[in-house]
């Protein structure tokens, strides 16, 4: 379908992903339900991310680290593709850098040419975002008015994007950080955009008390979200790593996960670590394809707590990636690299 023996690849850059449109929240939402879709139906071979922490052995309390996340999308798509995908503590220090940077590569299967190098740090922090908006569509209680957002860095932004497009019932978006000056000049910023009234605070426990709905996407590395945070009919969706403790996770009426299968193994997250203690299970949990899918019935009632989580799945930086590579190709985009003039052996 892609290629033939042409071993043209095209570059890519930040700029020109934004250019084939990689800032479109509605997409980005709207790929992410078909990539859960096509994954709960098999048509996904995702295997969970390789974590290279560093230094060697600094586990959980690493200081920068890469993952190596590979996968094949079938069905009527046929693309393989990785991204290796990156986060460094120092960043946040370091004016002029982000957080996260990630860089992806599509392949061919049949040929097994890679035919496009692209940034993957904008489709990173578009899709995370994404899958908390498709998880707040499916889990909100129904009189959502009120949202809190904790974080106000890049997934923090894109999350004001991604909740005002999921949920448009939503009136107020309160949105706070530690740096309570982000939270202000990302209100500022979006002031003029969306009808939702996006009000900076100090005070994320008291927003969030009075919310239906609670995203956190911060850079934690110790749990500040408990019991004393928790409403009956609350939906929280934690999106880093330590943010809500392992008590407000199984205190909750349901647990909902991106991937199962991958979750588990990422030893950062509350649902490995419960898991890896024997108290919890698969069966336990809702994953995104049973939602999009409509295995899931959904919301029982406006009291139900629920828990949802998310590691990122490969899946869906491969897939925005070969929606924009196409884009590119039309819209004349990127610069053509060669991997040869002629093989030297074959
Ligand atoms: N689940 C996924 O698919 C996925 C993908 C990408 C990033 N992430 C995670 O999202 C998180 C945010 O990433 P980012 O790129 O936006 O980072 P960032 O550095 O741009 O922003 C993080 C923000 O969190 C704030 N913060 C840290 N601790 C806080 C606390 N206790 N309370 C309130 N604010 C706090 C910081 O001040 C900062 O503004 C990271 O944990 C990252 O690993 C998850």
């Amino acid at each position: 379908m892609i290629h033939s023996i042409d071993p043209g690849i095209l570059f890519l850059q930040e700029e020109d992903v934004i250019k084939a449109g990689a800032l479109d929240m509605k997409m980005n939402l709207a790929v992410t339900e078909q990539v859960y879709k096509m994954l709960g139906q098999g048509q996904i071979y995702n295997p969970p991310k390789v974590h290279l922490a560093m230094p060697i052995n600094s586990g959980i309390n690493w200081a920068s680290y890469f993952n190596s996340m590979p996968c094949y999308i079938g069905g009527s798509v046929n693309v393989g593709g990785i991204k290796w995908a990156a986060e460094s503590k120092k960043n946040s220090t370091i004016p002029g850098i982000p957080y996260g940077i990630d860089i992806t590569i599509l392949s061919d299967p049949e040929t097994v040419l890679p035919f496009c190098i692209l940034d993957g740090t904008l489709i990173t922090a578009m899709r995370t975002s994404a899958v908390a908006g498709v998880f707040a569509k499916y889990t909100a209680p129904s009189n959502t008015q009120t949202v809190t957002l904790v974080g106000a860095g890049v997934i923090g932004r894109t999350m004001v994007m991604a909740i005002c497009e999921a949920l448009p019932q939503v009136k107020t978006i309160y949105l706070s950080d530690l740096d309570l000056s982000k939270a202000e000049k990302l209100a500022a910023e979006y002031k003029e955009t969306y009808p939702q009234q996006i009000i900076p605070t100090a005070d994320a426990k008291a927003a969030a008390l009075q919310s239906q709905v609670i995203v956190t996407e911060t850079t934690a590395r110790q749990p500040f979200l408990d019991q004393s945070w928790i409403r009956p009919g609350v939906t929280v969706i934690n999106m880093g790593s330590n943010e809500a403790d392992l008590d407000v996770v199984m205190g909750s009426d349901v647990i909902a996960v991106d991937y199962w299968d991958q979750i588990i193994t990422y030893e950062s997250k509350a649902a490995a670590q419960l898991y890896k203690a024997g108290k919890l299970h698969k069966e336990q949990v809702v994953e995104i394809a049973d939602m999009v899918l409509g295995k899931w019935p959904g919301r029982q009632d406006d009291r139900q707590v629920i828990n949802c989580s998310s590691l990122g799945l490969a899946a869906l930086d491969i897939m925005i990636g070969y929606q924009l590579f196409q884009n590119a190709q039309k819209q004349g985009l990127g610069t053509m690299l060669k991997l040869w003039e002629k093989p030297l052996w074959e």
